[in-house]
């Protein structure tokens, strides 16, 4: 996912945006500035880049039957980059730039249609062949098991994660990956985005399973309570992945010699002002975002204010769940593209219905920003990210799984707001790194020009252009992934350097 679509889930009347300022150091760096075992890669998820929807017995996820009922402006996964035919050309293109890692997700309605049941031994290849391809290569696969993308089966049986049934369907389906995988894939994480997935999902009602309830839903609500299923999902999301990581410290892991963690998306925030009450709302902004899940994973519950202000909607962790969830990562994945501005919102507890917005007291400022095509060059804001992390939670673990500059999806090869974005943030992270962060590996979002959630194709952020009106879908490299790949073999960086206009792409046009 990326940011854009996450600002849809969170508009609200737009204020001014305070005066956020890009500042680089301007300091010049090398890949040998990072820790060797540092590892530096880019991702995808399945539903953007696999295409094959309807192939060799998959069946349909919920975005699937989002987009085909038009949720992406018409634009769907059918095809997307076809990677599921072209992986072994796309994992050539990785070897190609140097890449170390290669973020994906597993189709969980591919590997067993319909969510629950026999394996589908065409999946089970497809990820198989993937796996090896990228091994022989020398490259670490990284695997995301849900990201979005719930079987349609499941939602429609029993309502997918608003249900506890989930739970152990979920870690069924998590069994077959360790088991089928896990001698092979070191890096597991279970979820990506729960805080998105539920608050888009079950209370803005706008990407799927498109739940919510007036006056909270962003589109016409037809089913759904944006006050109370946001927190069911995501108390379930959680109970589902403390499940699979206990299956995998149990089953697996000593054998396997693997991590497990879950990856959450970040916002830096930052008070709109330096009252008390903006502070106490950037803190109240942060413990909904990121303690809404990392409390309980650290912790072993919700947070304070969550519990006080959501009271009885938001459920409680019996003793038995807290130990199981407590302590249920090796480390967490962290996405991660921009600041928001807080401001105090404290009239909203007066309401007597409230979502989770209403519920946090909080109105986020700069959602117009988010708007903009192009994402602010702040890289001291994954700076600020990462310390929160460590000074709050205790330092745990960190892999930066999405990064990354969006552009329109034709726009040139010629990348440079990419390349700058890239260039600033991954400065950002040596000095995050520098400052005693545990950040163990940094992924670019996207190593294609993906389907975009919500966006389709009208925008990208990938370092390949995929020609959609060419038959072959060919890809080519853009100055971003020459950028990238440079770095990657130990050429110096940084503003100031020369590395930038080095390169001459091949320029094609995309008319
Ligand atoms: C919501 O429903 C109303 C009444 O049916 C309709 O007029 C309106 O256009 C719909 N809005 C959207 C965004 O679909
Ligand atoms: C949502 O659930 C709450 C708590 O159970 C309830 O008070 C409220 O009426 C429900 N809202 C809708 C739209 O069903
Ligand atoms: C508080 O939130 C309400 C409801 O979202 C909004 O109408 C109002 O403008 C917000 N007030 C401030 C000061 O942000
Ligand atoms: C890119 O797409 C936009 C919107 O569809 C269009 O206005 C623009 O002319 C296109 N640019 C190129 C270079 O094709």
């Amino acid at each position: 996912m990326s940011s854009p679509s996450f600002l849809q889930l969170l508009v609200v009347s737009l204020a001014i945006a305070g005066g956020i300022v890009g500042v680089c150091n301007g300091g010049k760096y090398s890949r040998d500035d990072f820790p060797t075992n540092f590892i530096f890669g880019s991702g995808t998820s399945a539903y953007q880049v696999e295409g094959a929807a309807m192939e060799d017995g998959r069946t349909p996820s919920i975005w699937d039957t989002f987009t085909h009922a038009g949720g992406a402006g018409g634009a769907t996964g059918d095809i997307a980059c076809d990677h599921y035919h072209k992986y072994k050309e796309d994992v050539q293109l990785m070897a190609n730039i140097g890449l170390e890692a290669y973020r994906f997700s597993i189709s969980w309605s591919r590997l067993i249609p319909n969510g629950r049941g026999p394996v589908s031994p065409k999946g089970l290849q497809f990820y198989n062949s993937l796996i090896n391809e990228l091994l022989s290569h020398g490259i670490q696969p990284h695997v995301a098991l849900f990201n979005f993308d719930l079987p349609q089966a499941l939602e429609d049986k029993y309502g997918g994660w608003i249900r506890r049934k989930i739970v152990k369907d979920f870690t069924v389906y998590a069994d077959v990956c360790f088991r089928e995988f896990g001698d092979r894939v070191q890096y597991w994480s279970t979820v990506n985005e729960p805080n998105v997935y539920a608050l888009g999902g079950y209370d803005a009602g706008d990407t799927p399973p498109q739940r919510c309830s007036p006056p909270f839903g962003k589109v016409n609500c037809t089913r759904g309570n944006s006050s109370t299923e946001p927190y069911l999902a995501a108390h379930h999301i959680l109970l589902a992945h403390a499940s699979a990581v206990r299956l995998y410290r149990e089953k697996y892991q000593e054998k396997q010699r693997g991590f497990i963690g879950l990856c959450i998306y970040a916002f830096l925030y930052i008070p709109l002002t330096d009252s008390k009450e903006d502070a106490l709302a950037t803190q109240r902004a942060n413990d909904f975002l990121i303690g809404w899940f990392l409390d309980p994973l650290v912790f072993g519950e919700y947070p304070r204010i969550m519990k006080e202000n959501a009271g009885s909607r938001i459920p409680r962790f019996t003793k038995a769940e807290s130990k199981i969830v407590k302590g249920a990562f090796d480390f967490i994945g962290v996405n991660h593209y921009m600041a928001m501005h807080v401001g105090d919102n404290s009239s909203n507890m007066a309401l007597e219905h409230r979502d989770y917005l209403a519920d946090s007291a909080t109105t986020p400022v700069d959602t117009k920003r988010l708007m903009s095509l192009e994402v602010f060059i702040t890289p001291w804001t994954l700076e600020g990210v990462l310390k929160y992390l460590k000074e709050v939670y205790g330092n745990p673990p960190i892999f930066i799984y999405e990064n990354g500059q969006r552009m329109l999806h034709n726009s040139s090869l010629e990348d440079t707001p990419r390349v700058k974005y890239m260039e600033a943030y991954i400065e950002g992270l040596l000095n995050a790194l520098r400052s005693g962060s545990d950040t163990r590996g940094y992924f670019t979002w996207s190593f294609l020009d993906a389907f975009e959630l919500l966006d389709g194709y009208k925008s990208s952020y990938g370092l390949h252009y995929v020609d959609m009106e060419d038959p072959e879908m060919k890809r080519y490299p853009k100055l971003s992934a020459h950028w990238y790949s440079d770095f990657l073999k130990g050429k110096t960086v940084g503003s100031g350097s020369k590395g930038l206009v080095s390169v001459t792409p091949k320029l094609v046009s995309f008319q």
